[in-house]
């Protein structure tokens, strides 16, 4: 049995993979001010800390005696943080060096990182590899792409463990269906229900690395135990397969309209061959049955 915090640990990522520790019989504690997660999304065998991350002194206390902490918090949405700049820059910047000190001064073995395949931006050939120049295109991709550098200099410097993962849109259960800023998926599903029509931000043939979220929480997993990682490594965690926003709509069938397009990237397929070497992962959700999953 482990110890382990679990920060965002009421939203969508973090709390599937809290039910999977504590299925295991870890020991969990989140942190999370629910500004975005969910008090329904809490395990409730897990230990539940309300906490900004913002707050160092508030947050540091918490950190005595775990063994290793998953760092989800953040405000994760590309068109809040073009609209919101310094509130995001400092959840998802200060708020995550914030964790780094924490974890260190407490002794706490390993981090990992949840960072976004938002720092690549545009490149011009696809698949995504790790080693491309990250030309992020938002407030938002620029700060998560930040995390990894704070997450490799404190190991470096510091000798804390770190791994940063890339994840490649993700969707599965729990997945936020709320506000303007929803994941496409998730909107899509929301508007059918309501007799709406889904929109398509610009001509929809904009494509997509989608991940499901148990592969992504298997990744957490290898990576916090992997002895082959520890020093700021950083590798994408995507399901290796393009959708178009089109298709995704016709997948789940009925009317659809277009809309203005968004500030976002064109393409994105991720490369996991790092991931492969190094934590021995590879996505195993097959897309299709996935998002049938999420229609009933
Ligand atoms: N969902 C995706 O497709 C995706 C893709 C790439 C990276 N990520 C990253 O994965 C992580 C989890 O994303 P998610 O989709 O589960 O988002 P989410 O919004 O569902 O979860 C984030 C959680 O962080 C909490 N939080 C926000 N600010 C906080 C603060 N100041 N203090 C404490 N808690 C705070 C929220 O209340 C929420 O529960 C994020 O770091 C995100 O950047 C997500």
């Amino acid at each position: 049995m482990k110890k382990y915090i679990v920060t965002g640990g009421a939203g969508f990522i973090g709390s599937n993979l809290v039910d999977v520790l504590i299925e295991r019989g870890d020991e969990v504690h989140i942190i999370d001010n629910l500004s975005g997660g969910f008090e329904e999304n809490l395990n409730p065998k897990a230990i539940f800390h309300k906490a900004d991350i913002r707050n160092i002194e508030e947050i540091k206390p918490l950190f005595a005696g775990i063994d290793g902490v998953f760092h989800f918090a953040a405000l994760p949405r590309v068109q809040y943080s073009i609209e919101n700049p310094i509130e995001t820059n400092e959840v998802n910047i200060n708020g995550t060096q914030n964790i780094l000190i924490a974890a260190q001064l407490a002794g706490v073995k390993r981090v990992v990182y949840s960072a976004s395949s938002a720092a690549y931006g545009n490149q011009s050939t696809m698949p995504l590899i790790e080693t491309m120049l990250p030309q992020p295109l938002s407030p938002y991709g620029m700060q998560k792409y930040v995390g990894e550098h704070i997450c490799r200099i404190w190991s470096e410097i510091y000798g804390i463990e770190t791994v940063s993962l890339r994840y490649f849109n993700v969707y599965g259960p729990r997945q936020s269906s709320e506000g303007a800023y929803a994941l496409v998926i998730a909107r899509f599903l929301k508007q059918k229900k309501e007799g709406q029509k889904m929109t398509i931000t610009g001509d929809g043939l904009q494509t997509r690395d989608f991940t499901h979220v148990r592969d992504v929480v298997r990744a957490n997993i290898l990576a916090m135990e992997s002895d082959k990682v520890g020093k700021g490594e950083i590798m994408n965690i995507g399901g290796g397969e393009q959708h178009s926003v089109l298709e995704i709509a016709q997948m789940i069938g009925g009317e659809y309209e277009f809309i203005a397009p968004r500030i976002e990237p064109r393409h994105t397929l991720a490369d996991t061959t790092v991931a492969k070497n190094l934590i021995g992962w590879e996505p195993k959700e097959d897309f299709v049955k996935g998002v049938e999953e999420l229609k009933v």
